[in-house]
């Protein structure tokens, strides 16, 4: 591989529900150790679109090339290893309320030892999960809870404990700060920069705060009615020069954008 290798190379791709296409025609390019931001209205196939790209939605067209590889084209278990390297925040968590904090942290490691029949030993895993909980700003006896004695800033720490937990080199994070206090929204901004520089990760982030999304990306994209409509500079989101961006960005009611119901 090559630096002008894209570390991720999405083409033409596609994916509807039913008569709804939600993505249309996708085409991104993220480089090795960059970040792009990813925007978009609520509904617009963000989650969609970092779905396809962990195989937990398989699309109808294109193709999905991590290093060079189109996954889409290789056989399940070779598939699977090449997402294994990927470490996802979830929208929601997604913490497994039935194991505690450090069990969650580890659990990825745990799942891909097994796979490759090499288990890691419980306390070894509760260790480094001690170790990944204080990167993230929390004291390693949080490791001994359950999610839901969390408040919901701690359960996004975890969340991103849990994702950077194998240090993957690539991250994936939906909507990190959402439903957080500004000062805390900035906390769990710096730990991902900080965790993407450490690692020297490609990221992908959507986030709905535009000030997070400065603080985050590199590179920016807005998704559309299923199309990227707008590629360019994070910097450049308050004055893209894009009418759709800029209505977006600014929050305006007035514009090019207009609000659908939703079905
Ligand atoms: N598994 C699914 N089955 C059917 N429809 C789905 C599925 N997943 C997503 N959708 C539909 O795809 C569209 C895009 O959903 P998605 O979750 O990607 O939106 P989003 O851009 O992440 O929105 P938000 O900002 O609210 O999180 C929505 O209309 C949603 O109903
Ligand atoms: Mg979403």
């Amino acid at each position: 591989m090559t630096d002008a290798t894209p570390k991720i190379r999405i083409r033409g791709l596609t994916k509807s529900f039913g008569p709804k296409r939600v993505l249309d025609g996708i085409d991104l390019d993220v480089m090795p150790g960059t970040s792009c931001v990813v925007i978009g209205g609520s509904g617009s196939g963000k989650s969609v679109l970092l779905r396809c790209i962990l195989g937990l939605i398989t699309p109808d067209s294109g193709s999905i090339e991590i290093d060079g590889v189109d996954i889409l084209a290789l056989p399940a278990r070779r598939r699977e290893s090449a997402i294994e390297k990927i470490g996802m925040l979830f929208q929601n968590g997604a913490l497994f309320d039935s194991l505690s904090v450090w069990e969650n942290v580890a659990f990825g490691l745990m799942a891909a030892g097994r796979r490759h029949g090499a288990r890691m030993a419980r306390a070894e895993a509760r260790a480094h999960a001690g170790r990944v909980l204080e990167q993230v700003g929390l004291d390693p006896s949080v490791g001994a809870l359950s999610p839901s004695e969390l408040s919901g800033g701690m359960q996004k720490r975890v969340g991103l404990a849990r994702a950077i937990a194998s240090q993957p080199d690539i991250l994936f994070f939906d909507e990190p700060t959402t439903g957080l206090d500004p000062i805390m929204g900035a906390v769990i901004d710096g730990l991902i920069v900080d965790c993407v520089r450490r690692l020297g990760s490609t990221a992908i982030a959507i986030t709905h705060d535009m000030a997070s999304a400065q603080r985050i990306g590199d590179r920016a994209a807005m998704l559309y009615q299923g199309k990227l409509i707008w590629q360019g500079a994070a910097s450049a989101l308050l004055n893209s020069g894009n009418p759709m961006v800029d209505q977006f960005t600014h929050g305006r009611r007035e514009g090019p954008i207009s609000m659908e119901l939703r079905r």
